[in-house]
Order: C-alpha cells, then structure tokens, then sequence
C-alpha cells in the first residue's frame, strides 16, 4: 500500500498561487513516480479572503489545519492591506498556534547559478540555518506609555525560556547529527554553530551557551562552535564554507537568512519550512508575494519547488525529496538567470522543466 498525506494548500497572494501550482505539478510527478499519494486540500486565505470579509484566520479553518500532515504555503501579503495584519494575523499565528518551533533554511548554491559572491560556488555555499521559530522578539510582548509626547517609552522585549531554547537546540543537533557536513559526505566532521551576542545580550545568551553545552554533551559527535552575529555575516560572504549547520534565535535568524538567500541565488530558489517535529509543519518560499510581477508567468517557482521537496523530506519521504532537489539541479543550468523575468523561461516552463527532470 501506497503511503498517502494530507496537504492543505494556501497559495496565498500576489505571485504565491503561481508558483504553489508549479509546486504541485512537480509533486504530483513525484507522488506517481515514488508510489506516494497526496490528498491535497486548497484553502483560499489571504488578502483577498481578508478584504472580501474581513476574516483572516478563522477558528475553525485553524481546527482544520492541525488535522493535516503538512501545509504547503504560498506567500501572504497583499498591496491593500496595511501591513502586519495578514503577517501576524495568518503567517505568523500559523506558527505560533501549530506551535512550528523550528524556521529551518537550507542555503544551498545550485549549478550554474549567480552567486553575488567572488570565487564562490556550490562547493562553498551548502549549509542550513535552524532559525528559533516561536520566540524571543517575536513573542510580542512589550507596549508604548506616554505615546505621542517627548516622554514616550517603547518596549519591545526579547523573551526566552529554558525549553525554548533546549527543544529548539535538540532539534538542531539531531539536525546536524543526520545531515551535517560528515553525514553528508562532504566533511570530515557534523558541525553545529551557535549564532548569538554573547557580549552584548548578556542574560540571554548566557541561557542559550548555557544549554548549548548542556545539551551539546549528548551529542560528543557533533562540533560545537559560536560566533557573534555580526561576525556571522561577514563570513557568509567571506567564507560560507566554514558553516555546516548554525542554530540562532528567531530574529537573528530572520535577518541572517535573508542574507544567505541572496548567496544562493536570491529569493527566487530560496526555500523554508517551519517545523513542529511532533505535529503539522508548513512549507514556504521564503520570498513573499512580489507584487510587480503578479499574473506575468515571470516568477522564479524554484523557491517553493524546493519547499515542496522540504515537505516530502520531513514528511519521511526522503528519497522523492532528494529526487526533486536533483531535479532541481539539472534545471537551473538551463536557465539564465535566477531572477523573475529574466529566466530565460516563464514559471510554467520552469516547472515543467523541474517535472521532465524527475
Ligand atoms: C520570514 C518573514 C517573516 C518573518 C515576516 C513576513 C513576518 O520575513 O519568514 O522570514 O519575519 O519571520
Ligand atoms: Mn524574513
């Protein structure tokens, strides 16, 4: 008997449902070649949703998506909608409420791709970001007083707490236990990083080496190292080779990911999936819904190609996974750019290419 899975689907705005159906086209051919089946289930969140009837997460739509296996996610945000809403709103309370405690980021450079980067390639840029998913600023507490006179304080507080932090660094080091760069075959050792600020935010990071150490004593095969933050981005672009696996807080992890997006390529074969090990995980292109070109066939679809095979991965389906990361890597040769419009090919033609290559 076939393995099967429930998928809720939000293609979600701007060019999120272009590139959701190249996703799924390219699924599909996995499903049939791998004996897979996908029950795939569409929900219409979003900003059109929002403007349409003012609802932007509905309870029981909620109630339903912690009955699936996985959620396959487009890209939320709309030009008519004030910011934040549909982030906090849908994004993010996805995340917090199915409680995706892990942001895990691939960065990886495919062939032939553009790297921004002198005398950098595949070979040096390969390595993951396990971003924490459901803390520290994120968390949202904090307030204004005395807002809109020269008195005013705005508080915005960094919030940790000892299982936060020791779930989310067991998680990475089982990460790098089973793909580092040893595990892998392409090092000689698993290595995991500490990303933080040890020398300014004194209290939280002495919790996060604290619990590094701890939990890192059960893992004697995987290499402990720490590095500041800003340190880290300087060597993201001068030696992203010394990385194998880096684990960080949520907001450093936002923003360093950000700038390894644009090492591997940009934000068009970006991908992420925020992760609960012991529930519903959601997959995503980490780009966002690029506006301007909306409804063009202009849009890089690799992205959310690659987070649909994260998706089979976690799923346990690793070897359809790896089939379509292959698959990608035999596509982005034939392709000149990286960057919508200037692919050499439409969205659709770049799905199929990625769907004729598995
Ligand atoms: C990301 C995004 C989100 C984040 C925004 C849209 C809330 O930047 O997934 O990296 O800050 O996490
Ligand atoms: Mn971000």
């Amino acid at each position: 008997m076939s393995n099967s899975y429930k998928i809720a689907v939000i293609a979600g705005d701007g060019t999120g449902p272009e590139v959701i159906k190249e996703g799924c086209k390219v699924l599909d051919v996995a499903a049939g070649k791998f004996d897979i089946k996908l029950e795939k289930i569409s929900y219409d969140l979003g900003g059109e949703r929002y403007l349409k009837t003012g609802e932007v997460l509905p309870d029981s739509v909620l109630e339903e998506l912690r009955t699936f296996d996985a959620i396959y996610l487009g890209a939320i945000g709309h030009v008519d909608v004030k910011p934040g809403i549909l982030e906090k709103g849908l994004l993010l309370k996805l995340r917090f409420d199915l409680d995706q405690y892990i942001n895990l980021r691939p960065v990886k450079l495919y062939p032939s791709v553009d790297c921004p980067i002198k005398n950098k390639g595949p070979q040096e840029i390969d390595y993951t970001v396990v971003r924490e998913n459901s803390g520290g600023l994120y968390t949202g507490i904090g307030g204004l007083s005395r807002a809109g006179t020269k008195d005013e304080v705005a508080v915005q507080q960094m919030m940790y707490t000892y299982d936060q932090v020791e779930r989310c660094l067991r998680y990475a080091f089982d990460y790098t236990r089973r793909y580092g760069k040893k595990a892998r075959g392409i090092g000689d050792k698993n290595t995991l990083a500490l990303v933080g600020k040890s020398n300014v935010l004194t209290y939280m990071y002495e919790l996060w080496n604290r619990v590094f150490a701890e939990v890192g004593a059960e893992y004697p095969d995987v290499t402990r190292e720490y590095y500041h933050v800003d340190a880290t981005c300087l060597y993201m672009v001068a030696c992203p080779e010394i990385f194998d696996v880096v684990v960080t807080e949520n907001m450093f992890g936002d923003i360093i990911t950000d700038l390894a997006a644009i090492t591997q390529g940009g934000l068009g074969v970006a991908a992420g999936g925020n992760i609960n090990p012991d529930g519903v995980s959601m997959f995503e292109p980490i780009g966002g819904t690029a506006p301007m070109w909306t409804g063009k066939n202009a849009i890089n679809p690799l992205a959310a190609i690659g987070a649909g095979a994260m998706m089979l991965t976690a799923l346990g389906e690793e070897q359809a996974g790896r089939a379509i990361e292959t698959a990608i890597a035999q596509t982005t040769p034939k392709m000149k750019s990286q960057m919508a419009n200037e692919m050499g090919y439409s969205t659709t033609e770049v799905g199929d290419l990625v769907a004729a290559a598995l």
